[in-house]
């Protein structure tokens, strides 16, 4: 494939009505177009439920592998124009052949981050589209948000939040919505989902741009929660693992094809 990125040799692009796919072939063969269509899960029985929010996420349960379909959707005023059509400016441009690439490299890097298993776009009428994203199910607890709205955190969590986000910001990575509900917990592991729109930067103040939308989405969150839920001595828990610095780490750059 022509892209940014200089991609495994396990990942296929196929062509399809209108659009094409990009698909992981170590981990999925047999990929057809109806894969991204929820009522084709539902009418094997492999729908498991889907996440409250835009309502564009779905939990498929496929071949004993657990994964994660999201159609792309605008939230907010945005959506009364156009819910989830897009403007085309060129296959590695679209949403999800973007975030699939960042996703991966990611991944590669040993990242926390779900797989990503398959993404497509389907161009509309005019110049628009239209895109879908499969990525693994991460085994979680909960979003950072559920937990929150469930009990406090321990100020080990915090500070794991914290040293998580550096990772990904040693490496250059923005994430474009870093909000409680994009950051997933497990007993072991903090792991970020959701690297749409997202980029790899230079150094600037996009880091402390992170910072300050997270605590913002944190204390929007725990509004009206008993008060332990997040205060100061978690924010500083969570700032404290952020600047534990690993040292020097090469950032990942998009290879020229
Ligand atoms: N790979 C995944 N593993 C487990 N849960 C996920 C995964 N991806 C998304 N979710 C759940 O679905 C919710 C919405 O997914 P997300 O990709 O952030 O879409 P959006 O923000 O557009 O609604 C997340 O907050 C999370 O709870
Ligand atoms: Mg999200």
């Amino acid at each position: 494939m022509k892209g940014r990125w200089a991609l495994g040799p396990e990942v296929k692009r196929g062509a399809l009505a209108r659009g094409a796919m990009l698909y992981d072939a170590s981990r999925v063969s047999n990929l057809t177009a109806e894969w991204f269509t929820p009522g084709y899960w539902q009418s094997l029985g492999k729908l498991e439920g889907s996440a409250n929010g835009r309502g564009a996420t779905y939990f498929l349960a496929a071949d004993s592998k657990r994964y994660v379909l999201r159609h792309y959707r605008r939230g907010g005023l945005a959506a009364h124009l156009s819910a989830d059509h897009y403007a085309f400016l060129g296959e590695d441009n679209t949403r999800p052949f973007a975030e699939w690439q960042l996703t991966y490299s990611l991944h590669r890097a040993g990242l926390p981050v779900p797989a990503p298993i398959a993404a497509r776009y389907r161009r509309a009428a005019g110049v628009t589209y239209t895109g879908d994203l499969i990525t693994e199910r991460l085994a979680t607890v909960g979003s950072l948000a559920g937990c929150l709205r469930t009990g406090a955190l321990s100020i080990l969590t915090w500070i794991s939040i914290g040293r998580c986000i550096r990772r990904f910001h040693d490496l250059g990575v923005c994430h474009a919505d870093l909000n409680a509900n994009n950051i997933l917990l497990s007993e072991e592991q903090v792991y970020l989902i959701d690297f749409d729109r997202s980029q790899l930067r230079g150094s600037g103040l996009w880091r402390d741009g992170n910072l300050v939308r997270l605590r913002r989405s944190l204390e929007k969150i725990t509004w009206g929660l008993p008060s332990e839920r997040f205060g100061e001595a978690d924010w500083h828990g969570l700032l404290d693992g952020y600047r534990q610095s690993g040292g020097p780490v090469a950032e990942l750059q998009p290879a020229e094809s």
